[in-house]
C-alpha cells in the first residue's frame, strides 16, 4: 500500500486502491484547511526539500503550504543561483541536499525520469512534481479528488481531456488514475498533438472537441505547451483557439451541470474562453486548494502514515489534537 512506498513518482506504478486511499486522506485533509488555525502536527521532526528545475508557481507554493501545514520543516532549491549553474549534477546536488538530513524530497525537472533516477539514489522518498512530459502524480490525483468531490463518484464518470494530449504530464498521470478508479476518458486535439496508438491507455480518441464532450460529466481542458513543442504543431493560436478552444458554445453539447477543470497555468482565450474560465462550471480554483489537502495526504503517508480505514486507532483528523506522538520517518531502503 502506499504507506509502505518510499516513492510517489507516477500514478501509473498505483494500485486503484492506493489511489482511493490518497483520496480518502485528502478528504479528512481538506477539513483541516478549513479550520481557523489549519494546521497539524503530523511531519514534526521531518524535513522536506522542494527541488524546482522548471518553473512552477501552483505546484511550488502548494508543496510549501502543505508542508507547513503538516509542520514539517522545509528547504528551497531553484536552478538560478545554485551551483547547478557551475555544472554539479542532479545526482551529486541531491546527495548534498541529503547529506543535510532531508527525509523527502519534491523534484520537478524538464527530463522524464530525473525523479526515478532520484528515487534510486537516495534514501529520502522521493515525490515527483513533474518531470518533461511524462507523469504528474500530485496533479493527476488532485484532478480526480476534485471531480469525486463534485460529481460523488470517479466509476463510470464520462471524462473529456482536450487539447495537447501529446506533451501533457497531466494528461497521463489523468488517464492512468481515471482509468485504475473505472471512469470513461475520450480525449480530442489537433491529430499532431495525440500521441499514436494511445487507445491502448483505455482511452477514447474522438474525432472532433464537439464528439469528445457530448455528454461528458467533466471537461478537462490542457494547456497549450508552446515551450515543450520543437516544431509547429499548429497554424495560429486564433486557429486553435476556433477549432479546439472550450467556449459556452460549445461546452453545451456536455451535461447541463457539467464540471470545467484546467490544471493551469492558463491560455486564456486559447484553448479556454474567458467565460467559461470563470464560470459557473468552472472549478479551476477549487482545484488549486484541494492540491494542498492532496499534497498534504501525499507527504503523510509517504512518511509511513496510515490511510483512514486502514487503521481504527488514527486519521489524520484525530491526530490534530495536540496529544499526537512523535512523527514517523521515511521508511528506509
Ligand atoms: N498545474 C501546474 O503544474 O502548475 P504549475 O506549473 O504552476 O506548478
Amino acid at each position: 500500500m502506499i504507506g509502505q512506498r518510499k516513492d510517489l513518482l507516477g500514478l501509473e506504478d498505483l494500485m486503484a486502491e492506493e489511489i482511493v486511499s490518497i483520496l480518502d486522506t485528502a478528504r479528512t485533509f481538506r477539513d483541516v484547511l478549513d479550520r481557523p488555525i489549519p494546521k497539524v502536527p503530523s511531519l514534526r521532526g521531518l524535513t522536506a526539500a522542494n527541488l524546482f528545475f522548471e518553473a512552477s508557481t501552483r505546484t511550488r507554493l502548494s508543496f510549501e503550504l502543505a508542508e507547513k501545514r503538516l509542520s514539517a520543516d522545509t528547504v528551497h532549491f531553484q536552478t538560478t543561483g545554485s551551483s547547478v549553474s557551475k555544472g554539479e549534477t542532479l545526482k551529486d546536488t541531491a546527495r548534498n541536499i541529503e547529506a543535510m538530513g532531508i527525509h523527502l524530497v519534491v523534484i520537478r525537472h524538464t527530463a522524464p525520469g530525473a525523479p526515478h533516477y532520484l528515487a534510486r539514489n537516495l534514501d529520502a522518498g522521493v515525490i515527483n512534481a513533474g518531470d518533461g512530459t511524462h507523469e504528474h502524480p500530485t496533479q493527476g490525483l488532485l484532478d480526480i479528488y476534485t471531480m469525486r468531490e463534485r460529481r460523488g463518484r470517479i466509476a463510470g464518470l464520462r471524462v473529456a481531456i482536450i487539447g495537447d494530449v501529446t506533451h501533457s504530464r497531466v494528461a497521463r498521470s489523468n488517464i492512468w488514475g481515471l482509468t485504475k478508479l473505472g471512469a470513461s476518458v475520450t480525449i480530442a486535439g489537433p491529430p499532431t498533438m495525440i500521441p499514436a496508438e494511445v487507445e491502448r491507455f483505455g482511452v477514447a480518441v474522438a474525432k472532433s472537441v464537439d464528439e469528445a464532450i457530448e455528454g461528458a460529466d467533466v471537461v478537462n481542458i490542457l494547456r497549450i505547451q508552446l515551450e515543450r513543442q520543437r516544431t509547429i504543431l499548429y497554424p495560429s493560436l486564433r486557429e486553435y483557439a476556433r477549432v479546439y478552444g472550450i467556449t459556452s458554445e460549445r461546452l453545451k453539447r456536455a451535461k447541463p451541470d457539467v464540471t470545467v477543470m484546467h490544471p493551469g497555468p492558463m491560455n486564456r482565450g486559447v484553448e479556454i474562453a474567458q467565460d467559461v474560465a470563470d464560470g459557473e462550471h468552472s472549478v479551476i480554483l477549487e482545484q488549486v486548494t484541494n492540491g494542498i489537502a492532496v499534497r498534504m495526504a501525499v507527504l503523510y503517508l509517504l512518511a509511513g502514515h496510515k490511510a483512514p480505514g486502514e487503521t481504527a486507532a488514527e486519521t489524520p483528523a484525530m491526530e490534530a489534537k495536540p496529544t499526537h506522538g512523535e512523527p514517523s520517518l521515511p521508511p528506509r531502503r
